[in-house]
């Protein structure tokens, strides 16, 4: 197991969407070497209680753990909203997750202080991007909406049908009537349909993925703790885990990550 600054980081997704933020992890962290594990056993995370989601992610820290990580990247949404406190006290490294992120990159951009947040339901029931963004600006105006049926369509590739395009007009049409000028994409997935969220809304609204934002905190993270990775000698190898249907994570994993995997490891938890 390699330990110290060169030891991996631990990234975590309820399956594959996660890999979005793997993806600006690589751009943005080119010497850090990331173990990925995708909770294709347990998916989707959104509709589930808190303490089962809780209880998830402190099962999936306890193994990159085990695997040496040096620091944990809460890729996913929903187990920020609902674990990311439990695990900042739990676990005995630097945790980072996407919420957060995501709130400061619309607050640095919103003109009117009226923000949209989309996500899954358990997302925006834990009502954690609201609390996020009032803790920036505590006057702004947020409007948040669930939007469960966008996970199913673009994990079915339906990132440019008809239907996806009614249900996700229908979604959005109570942040159009707040006239929002901000929309964070709050849940892995959404990234994909940022193309067709962008002929919805209004001229000139911002969409904002957070994958950006979180590597840019992963990044400042490791520097305050000392944790940057030197340059590596070998080219990086990451490691992809799922708790179950590798196959399909090879599969569909590219589209999210943007390059090929070449092998997804299985590991049964729980
Ligand atoms: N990864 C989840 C999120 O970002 C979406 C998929 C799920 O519901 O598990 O909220």
């Amino acid at each position: 197991m390699v330990t110290g600054n060169s030891a991996p980081i631990g990234v975590f997704d309820s399956g594959i969407g996660g890999l979005t933020v793997v993806h600006e992890l690589e751009r943005q962290l080119p010497h850090e070497r990331i173990i990925y594990f995708g909770d294709t056993a347990r998916v989707p995370y959104g509709p589930k209680s808190p303490a089962t989601v809780e209880r998830y992610s402190r099962e999936i820290s306890d193994w990159l753990i085990g695997e040496g990580v040096k620091a944990i990247v809460v890729a996913c949404n929903t187990a920020t909203a609902h674990a990311l406190p439990m695990l900042r006290e739990y676990v005995p490294l630097p945790v980072i997750g996407v919420v957060e992120p995501g709130a400061r990159a619309a607050m640095r951009v919103t003109r009117s202080q009226v923000v949209g947040v989309i996500g899954t339901a358990g997302t925006i029931a834990s009502g954690a991007y609201v609390r996020a963004i009032h803790a920036i600006a505590p006057s702004a105006r947020v409007v948040a909406q669930a939007c469960p049926l966008f996970v199913p369509l673009v994990e079915e590739g339906w990132l440019d049908r008809d239907a996806t395009r009614l249900i996700a007009k229908e979604y959005l049409e109570p942040l159009a009537a707040a006239q929002v000028d901000t929309i964070v994409l709050g849940c892995t997935h959404y990234p994909l349909l940022a193309p067709l969220l962008g002929e919805i809304v209004r001229p000139g609204v911002l969409l904002i993925d957070s994958a950006a934002e979180t590597a840019a905190e992963t990044s400042r993270t490791l520097r305050e703790h000392g944790l940057e990775a030197p340059a590596p000698s070998a080219p990086l190898v990451h490691r992809f885990v799922a708790s179950d249907a590798p196959e399909h994570f090879l599969r569909v994993g590219q589209r999210f990550l943007g390059s090929a995997i070449d092998r997804v490891e299985k590991v049964t938890l729980g």
